[in-house]
């Protein structure tokens, strides 16, 4: 099969930078289909380290880069972005990345809109990335977006701004934010205009001729099932589809394009933002899996909560977002430890379920059942083979794959590019 989709299978951060990177060396080109700037995706080559959070991880191999119209980009934050990498040594050309001309923009009141609500919202706050990636979306489906070829038809762009912001100043103006002027917000945008054109075509028609040469296409998904609008633990999700469906219709080919997919978990499990987490460790354990883990939102800084690894919910993640493979990353973090936990199913006011239930009372109220393995002394670092890895370290990694019931493709043991076992090629698959 020639192409691979690599989703994240928790509620995002499982290292989807660190596998699209890896794979990047065996794909032509990769391509984002969804989410935007709330995305941080982190890769170590060496002793650099790139934090991407808009452009495709395949750019720091040199590989072709395809934003596609299911992504939401703002223009400030691309243009950022891509002077930030620029300064890294990567070259970023209209060469190399291509940007779908029918994607959605976030202008700053989507920004301002997502804060202004997130602030009124209080302990019911979804902890939002606060970068307007919700408002953008519901403009999106509302029909009265602004869109990256809307840029080429400046004409046009006053009368969509008018729309844009009887909307979003109404709006601000009832939770007591400052509202938005429209000719300022018009000028900056016919000044970014001509920087963000020179990346923009119908992406589509590219991969298209792509796959007709027979090159392989590598999918980088962003966020993760469990954040998935449709099948997530809502309201505590993003405001796309995360699963691996996804791919096809966010960057413009059909569905038998989108190749295998991998579904990329931890050997534990985080979350940043809230909303329910049943096997979150609030002791010891869980602050040393964030140390060691070094559990930081990678763009925001926002610390991530932490706890054992949930089968159950992985299986569930397995099953909707459609994953054939599964990535486990970050099993260096467990080494030393003398006992894990793995949970495979909850107690929900005394009955045993297995599966997270899509009512947030029910979620809220889920107790983990955990099976309980004996954890392993030596490291596994670094690990490139399955004889690198302490015996009881492949035992936990087979219990997995036999609970989530998908067979494990690569295992992460550090950061590091390289440090990777491959169980299976994925584009061989
Ligand atoms: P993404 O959003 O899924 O791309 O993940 P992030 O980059 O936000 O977070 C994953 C973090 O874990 C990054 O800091 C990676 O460098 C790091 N990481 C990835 N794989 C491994 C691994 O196997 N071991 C360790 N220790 N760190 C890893
Ligand atoms: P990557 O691609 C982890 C979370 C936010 C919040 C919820 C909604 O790096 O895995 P949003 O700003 O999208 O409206 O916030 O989703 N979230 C992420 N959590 N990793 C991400 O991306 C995330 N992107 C959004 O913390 O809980
Ligand atoms: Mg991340």
């Amino acid at each position: 099969m020639a192409n691979v989709a690599v989703i994240g299978a928790q509620w995002g951060d499982e290292g989807k930078g660190k596998v699209v990177d890896w794979l990047a060396s065996r794909a032509d080109v990769v391509v984002r289909y969804q989410g935007g700037h709330n995305a941080g995706h982190t890769l170590v080559v060496g002793t650099e380290t790139y934090k991407l959070a808009l452009l495709p991880s395949g750019l720091v191999r040199g590989k072709l880069g395809v934003i596609g119209n299911g992504v939401v980009i703002d223009p400030e934050a691309l243009l950022a972005e891509i002077a930030r990498v620029r300064a890294q040594g990567l070259i970023v050309t209209p060469e190399t990345l291509r940007i779908a001309d029918n994607a959605v923009l976030i202008l700053p009141m989507h920004g301002a809109l997502d804060r202004a609500r997130e602030e009124a919202r209080g302990d019911r706050k979804i902890g939002t990335t606060g970068r307007g990636i919700g408002p953008a979306y519901e403009d999106k489906v509302a029909r009265r977006a602004i869109r990256v070829c809307d840029l080429a038809e400046p004409e046009t762009l006053d009368t969509k701004l008018d729309e844009l912001l009887r909307h979003h100043n109404t709006l601000l103006a009832s939770l007591g934010s400052p509202i938005f002027d429209k000719q300022t917000v018009l000028a900056r945008l016919l000044e970014l205009a001509p920087l963000v054109l020179q990346y923009a075509e119908p992406v589509w028609e590219r991969l298209d001729t792509l796959r007709k040469e027979g090159k392989r296409i590598l999918f980088e998904g962003a966020q993760a099932v469990m954040l998935d609008v449709d099948h997530g633990t809502y309201p505590y999700v993003t405001s796309s589809n995360t699963v691996a469906a996804t791919a096809a219709s966010g960057a413009g080919v059909g569905p038998h394009a989108v190749g295998f997919v991998l579904g990329i978990a931890k050997a534990y499990t985080t979350r940043v933002g809230s909303g329910p987490f049943p096997s979150e460790l609030h002791d010891d354990i869980g602050k040393l899996l964030g140390e060691r883990g070094q559990e930081f939102g990678t763009n925001t800084g926002r610390p991530r909560r932490c706890g054992w690894f949930d089968a159950c919910m992985v299986r569930q993640a397995v099953k909707v977002g459609g994953i054939q493979g599964l990535v486990l990353t970050k099993l260096d973090i467990l080494d030393g430890l003398p006992e894990l936990r793995i949970c495979t199913g909850y107690r929900i006011n005394g009955t045993v379920v297995h599966h997270l239930p899509a009512a947030p009372g029910a979620q809220a109220a889920a107790e983990p059942n955990y099976e309980i393995m004996e954890g392993w002394s030596g490291s596994s670092r670094g690990a490139r083979s399955w004889a690198d890895l302490p015996a009881q370290a492949i035992k936990y990694v087979r219990r997995i794959e036999e609970l989530v019931e998908a067979p494990v493709t690569l295992v992460s043991t550090s950061p590091e590019r390289d440090d990777t076992i491959m169980v299976r090629d994925p584009f061989e698959d």
